[in-house]
């Protein structure tokens, strides 16, 4: 749900047709949501991670990509038949088993988790959502406005283009990669709440005469 590098996101209704149809034994349909689980709940694709839309067992959401807390932490919700399942072992010294992710036991992340919440509000991470959307939007406008191969889907805030200099990608911090589809060397920008439009326009001004 949101791949690192260009954020495509899998198909979760063909998938719900294919599970329809081939009925298997038993499957176990995890979401990894790590950065777009943040705000998709706020936007228009708010389906994609609703479970009653697509019956998905579980879904994890790092708390340090949108969120943007300080440390790692992630929130990892799943039914209550699946965590009635998990690790049935019984470790003696604890008397009992422990349905927790191993070493997942940081009282003070859960309560940074609620504090963030509560401040923000839903309201909050909405305009939060909206934004990186719709910057994510102009920085790829932009891009195709001075002609520079550029793509992004209408529901992830990363847009990926044709690999600048080694100056730009020092410059902006840029990561690279690798298609061949699409011409070879490749970077991204993921697009979060602190890149405002004058880095956006600074950055395709630089472009421009990168290319040059
Ligand atoms: C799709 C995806 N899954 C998982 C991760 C890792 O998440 P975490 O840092 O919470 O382990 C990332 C990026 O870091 C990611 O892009």
């Amino acid at each position: 749900m949101g791949t690192t590098f260009k954020g495509a996101i899998d198909d979760q209704a063909a998938i719900d047709a294919v599970l329809r149809k081939k009925k298997p034994v038993a499957v176990y349909r995890h979401l990894d949501a790590a950065l777009f689980g943040g705000y998709l709940p706020f936007t228009p694709y708010k389906d994609l991670v609703n479970r009653r839309v697509h019956p998905f067992d579980s879904i994890a959401v790092s708390g340090h990509k949108f969120f943007g807390f300080d440390e790692p932490m992630g929130i990892f919700i799943t039914t209550k038949k699946t965590l009635k399942n998990t690790n049935p072992f019984k470790v003696a010294y604890l008397n009992g088993a422990v349905p927790t992710i191993t070493c997942s036991r940081n009282a003070l992340s859960a309560l940074k988790f609620w504090w963030k919440i509560q401040k923000t509000g839903m309201k909050g991470f909405e305009e939060q959502a909206q934004a990186i959307l719709a910057n994510a939007q102009y920085l790829e406008d932009q891009l195709n406005e001075i002609g520079y191969a550029a793509w992004q889907d209408d529901h992830s805030n990363t847009v990926y283009f044709r690999r600048p200099s080694e100056a730009m990608m020092k410059k902006y911090v840029l990561a690279p990669d690798y298609d061949t589809r699409l011409g070879g060397n490749l970077a991204h920008i993921i697009v979060m709440q602190h890149l405002t439009r004058e880095v956006i326009d600074q950055f395709v001004e630089d472009l421009k005469k990168d290319r040059r």
